[in-house]
């Protein structure tokens, strides 16, 4: 991890951020599961698909991204002409870890028959040996595109896989990939919460296990459950995500209350994603005055990546077709 800058004393950090966001042409990009503060002088704050989009249409000379490695790949994927800048090169994830490219192949290569559906929560190497990468918010879109005769390889998250095998009735063989913050959801607490509010819907992401999504009013992305929140005619609602996201809705609907689902002892800190807390205030103003840390992709690697994500973006918009899905 990198180490909490030092020597910043004196210096009104929000206000440099601001002359070098300026002074270098950047923007700055911000995941939902941020600190509050980052949310809050980010450019463009939004979930996993709408951040590619953004990374992939800016005109900045610089990204610097407010999220995790992953994400801060798929912006250099996309834009390789950018500088792309990532506070702490430490923040990983618990799915891409799950994952090591060798062993994908490996298990790619005993399924010959089999497509690869790749949640985008992966390495760089993983993209670029899969065909379609997918989000929470476009694999319902894409996975509708695909027959249902056609063999499909889901990885890295077996809670989203297993989520999207039976709402579509599908069975796509799954990797044994999870995320460890959806993973500290307690049924237990989260029912005696429920018992505590009754009428209170409680919205979950996919990458909960089905124990916590089987109790949801709600499943979907991070700026679907924001926009359950916006639209739910109760007064509570019951959020089962990382909960630095209950920072949009506040702003969004202040007069409205927004309870985070519990871990196992019924308020540990167990739902903060460690690798989205590795990013500060601090650590952002030193990647915009040093333009470290870069990400920096071989060009070889990056154009194999860039085709299973250029095919995401065009299968959620709809502009192709499962007739031209196919390996290069
Ligand atoms: P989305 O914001 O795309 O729903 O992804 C959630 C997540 O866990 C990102 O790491
Ligand atoms: Fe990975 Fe989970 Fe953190 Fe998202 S919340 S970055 S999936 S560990």
């Amino acid at each position: 991890m990198t180490a909490q800058p030092t020597g910043l004393t004196g210096i009104d950090i929000r206000a440099e951020i601001d002359r070098l966001r300026k002074d270098r042409n950047a923007v700055i990009l911000a995941h939902y599961y941020q600190k509050p503060e980052i949310q809050d002088l980010a450019d463009y704050v939004g979930d996993s698909l709408e951040l590619s989009k953004k990374a992939a249409d800016t005109d900045a000379d610089v990204i610097a991204f407010c999220g995790v490695k992953f994400m801060a790949d798929t912006a250099k994927i996309l834009s390789p002409e950018k500088i792309v800048i990532l506070p702490d090169m430490d923040a990983g994830c618990s799915l891409e870890d799950s994952c090591p490219p060798q062993k994908f192949k490996a298990f790619r290569e005993a399924h010959p028959d089999h497509i690869a559906l790749t949640y985008i929560n992966c390495s760089t190497e993983v993209k670029a040996l899969s065909d379609v990468i997918v989000t929470s918010s476009s694999a319902e879109t894409i996975l509708a595109q695909i027959p249902k005769s056609q063999k499909i390889i889901f990885g890295p998250d077996r809670h989203l896989g297993g989520y999207l095998n039976r709402k579509f009735d599908r069975d796509m063989l799954l990797w044994p990939g999870v995320c460890i913050v959806h993973e500290a959801f307690s049924e237990t607490e989260l029912i005696k919460l429920m018992a505590q509010h009754p009428g209170a819907p409680v919205a979950a992401h996919p990458e909960c296990p089905p124990h916590i999504v089987d109790h949801a009013d709600y499943v979907g992305s991070t700026s679907g459950i924001l926009g359950f929140a916006k639209s739910f005619p109760g007064d509570t609602l019951i959020v089962a995500t990382e909960p630095h996201i209950i920072h949009q809705m506040q702003r969004a609907i202040p007069d409205k209350t927004f309870i985070g689902a519990p871990g196992a002892d019924g308020n540990c800190n167990c739902n903060i994603c460690p690798y989205m807390a590795l990013n500060t205030l601090e650590k952002l103003y030193v990647a915009l005055r040093d333009l470290q840390p870069r990400i920096e992709i071989e060009e070889g690697l990056r154009l194999r990546a860039k085709k299973s994500l250029d095919r995401m973006l065009e299968m959620a918009a709809g502009t192709v077709g499962m007739g031209d899905l196919g390996r290069a």
